[in-house]
C-alpha cells in the first residue's frame, strides 16, 4: 500500500465486535444490558454493545493484575521483544486501516478522510513508541565515595485508561502505546457514544502476541464503568482525555482511593492571535480550520480568533464570507470532497445552540451560520460571530461546534493577557511576520503548546498537554513516557 490515504471507504462495515475483551477473549458484560450505539450522521442505531460495570471491571483489573505478576511472561518479556510487539501492533492497523476508518465514520460521524489521518497517527505513535521499549534508561547518580546509586524505571502497574467520543481510535492508541511501551497493563474504557474502533484492538492485540490480561477493554458508561476504574483500590494511575468536569472528579477519586497517579488531558479555549503584519488571505482559512476542525470537536481548537484592529474589519468579512461557503462542505462523512461530519449526539448538539444562542443575547454579532442543518443528523452551520467581548459565555466556554468567535485587539501585550486570562491552558497559536513578536508571544503565552505561523503541528516525539485546567502530566514524547512509569532510585553501599 502507497498510502493509506488512496483508500475506499466500506459503506456500513460489518460491526464484528461488541462485547468486551478481558484476557484476550471477548465475552458478555455479568448485567446483560447492552448500549445503543447510533450514526449521529443518520441517527439510525448501527448496533448493541455490551455495557460493562463495576464487576466487570474488578474482572479486567484482576485479569491485568495477572498479567503484571513478577516472573509472568509479559513481566519477563525482553524489552526488545515488547518493541517488535508494538511494531507488529503499527503494521496490522495500517493493514486494516480502511476497514478501522469506516467503523469510525460510521460510529463518530468525522469524514473517512479525518478517519485515516487519526489512523495515521496511532500508526506512526506505534512504530516510534515501538522504537523506544528497549532504550528507556536510567541515570548513574553522583554519590560519595563508597556508594554507589542509579535510577531504573519501572511500569506503574496497572493503568485504567478512560478515553472521550471525538477521536476514539486515536486516543485509544495513545494510552494503549504509552502503556505498553513502559511494561504495564491496561483496562481501557471507550466512551459510550463511540466505542466500536476501540473494540476492535482486542483481535488486534492477539494477532500482536500480547499475552493474556495485557489489554483488556470495557465499555460501558461514565458513572459506572468510569467511576468503578477512578475508584479502584488496585489500579495505579488514571489516564483520561475528556471534559474539564470529569478531570475534576477523577482527581477526587484518586485522593478518596489510593492516591493513584492521574494524567488528564482536558479541556481549552486556545487562543488563534493574528497579528497586523500577517497574511490575511492565509489566514482567515487557517483560523477558520483551527476552529472547525473535527467539527469544533477538538480539545485543541483554537476557538478565540483575537484580530489586530488594523485587519478586524477585513478579517471578519473574509471570514463570513469563507464560512458561508464552508456550509457545503458539511454533510454525509462517507461522501468525497465533505470537510465535516455532524455532532456526536443530541445533547452536544442542544450545547452549542444554547450557547450560539447566548451569543447572540450577550450582544456579539453573528456574521453568518447559527442554524442546524439537514432533517437528519445532528449537523449545524459553520458559524461566525463578530464583536466578541472576553466576558461572553462564547469567549469563555468551551463550544465543541463549529462556531468561531473573533475578537479585536490593539496591541500584542493586551492580546497576550487577554488570552492567558482563561482557566484553560491547553494551547495557543500566534500568526505575525514578525519575529520578535512571534517569540515574545510564544515565550509569555500560558499554554502546553504555542504554535508560530501554524496550528496543530505535532508528531509522535512532541509532548502535549496543558497548563492550568487544561490538564495535569504530558502524552507523547519522553515526557509522556514519564507519567506511566515510576522512578526507583537503588543504593549500593560497596
Ligand atoms: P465526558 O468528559 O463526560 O466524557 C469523556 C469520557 O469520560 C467518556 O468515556 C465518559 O464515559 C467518561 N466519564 C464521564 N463521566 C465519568 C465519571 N464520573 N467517571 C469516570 N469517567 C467518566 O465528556 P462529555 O460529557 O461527553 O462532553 C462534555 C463536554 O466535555 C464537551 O462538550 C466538551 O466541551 C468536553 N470534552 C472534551 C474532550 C477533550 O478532548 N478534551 C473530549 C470530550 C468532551
Ligand atoms: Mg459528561
Amino acid at each position: 500500500m502507497d498510502s493509506i490515504f488512496d483508500q475506499k471507504p466500506i459503506r456500513n462495515p460489518e460491526i464484528k465486535r461488541t462485547q468486551l475483551f478481558i484476557n484476550n477473549e471477548y465475552v458478555d458484560c455479568v448485567s446483560g444490558k447492552t448500549i445503543e450505539i447510533f450514526n449521529p450522521a443518520t441517527e439510525e442505531t448501527i448496533c448493541w454493545v455490551q455495557e460493562g460495570d463495576k464487576v466487570d471491571v474488578d474482572k479486567a483489573v484482576e485479569a491485568a493484575r495477572t498479567a503484571m505478576k513478577r516472573n509472568s511472561p509479559w513481566r519477563k518479556m525482553n524489552p526488545a521483544n515488547r518493541g517488535k510487539i508494538l511494531a507488529k501492533l503499527a503494521d496490522i492497523i495500517e493493514r486494516d486501516s480502511a476497514l478501522i476508518a469506516s467503523v469510525e465514520v460510521t460510529d463518530n460521524g468525522k469524514p473517512f478522510q479525518s478517519a485515516l489521518l487519526d489512523i495515521s497517527m496511532g500508526i506512526s505513535w506505534f512504530r516510534y513508541y515501538g522504537g523506544y521499549c528497549d532504550k528507556i534508561e536510567g541515570r548513574t547518580l553522583a554519590m560519595e565515595d563508597g556508594k554507589m546509586g542509579f535510577t531504573k524505571y519501572d511500569p506503574v502497574g496497572v493503568v485504567g485508561a478512560i478515553t472521550p467520543w471525538n477521536f476514539p481510535f486515536m486516543i485509544a492508541c495513545i494510552k494503549l502505546v504509552q502503556s505498553l511501551c513502559t511494561g504495564n497493563a491496561v483496562v481501557l474504557k471507550p466512551s459510550e457514544l463511540a466505542p466500536l474502533t476501540t473494540l476492535m484492538f482486542g483481535d488486534m492485540v492477539i494477532e500482536a502476541g500480547l499475552p493474556p490480561g495485557v489489554v483488556n477493554i470495557i465499555p460501558g458508561f461514565g458513572p459506572t464503568a468510569g467511576a468503578a476504574i477512578t475508584e479502584h483500590p488496585d489500579i495505579n494511575l488514571v489516564t483520561f482525555t475528556g471534559s474539564t468536569e470529569v478531570g475534576h472528579i477523577i482527581q477526587t477519586a484518586s485522593g478518596t482511593s489510593n492516591l493513584k497517579r492521574v494524567v488528564l488531558e482536558l479541556g481549552g479555549k486556545s487562543a488563534f492571535i493574528v497579528g497586523k503584519t500577517a497574511d490575511i488571505e492565509k489566514v482567515v482559512q487557517i483560523a477558520q480550520d483551527a476552529c472547525f476542525v473535527n467539527s469544533g470537536q477538538t480539545c485543541v481548537a483554537l476557538t478565540r480568533t483575537f484580530v489586530h484592529e488594523d485587519i478586524y474589519d477585513e478579517f471578519v468579512r473574509k471570514s463570513a464570507d469563507l464560512a458561508k461557503k464552508t456550509r457545503d462542505k458539511v454533510g454525509d462523512p462517507f461522501k468525497e470532497g465533505i470537510l465535516y461530519g455532524p455532532q456526536i449526539d443530541q445533547t452536544q448538539t442542544d450545547k452549542i445552540m444554547d450557547l450560539i444562542e447566548s451569543g447572540k443575547k450577550e450582544g456579539a454579532k453573528l456574521e453568518c451560520g447559527g442554524k442546524r442543518l439537514n432533517d437528519k443528523g445532528f449537523f449545524i452551520e459553520p458559524t461566525v460571530f463578530s464583536n466578541v467581548q472576553d466576558d461572553m459565555r462564547i469567549a469563555k466556554e468551551e463550544i465543541f461546534g463549529p462556531v468561531q468567535p473573533i475578537i479585536k485587539f490593539s496591541s500584542i501585550d493586551e492580546a497576550i493577557d487577554r488570552a492567558n486570562s482563561s482557566i484553560y491552558g491547553l494551547a495557543a497559536s500566534v500568526f505575525t511576520n514578525d519575529l520578535s513578536e512571534a517569540l515574545y508571544a510564544a515565550n509569555a503565552l500560558e499554554s502546553g503548546q504555542v504554535w508560530v505561523n501554524d496550528i496543530m503541528a505535532a508528531a509522535p516525539c512532541t509532548p502535549f498537554g496543558g497548563y492550568k485546567q487544561s490538564g495535569i502530566g504530558r502524552e507523547l514524547g519522553w515526557e509522556g513516557l514519564l507519567g506511566y512509569m515510576e522512578v526507583k532510585t537503588i543504593i549500593i553501599k560497596i
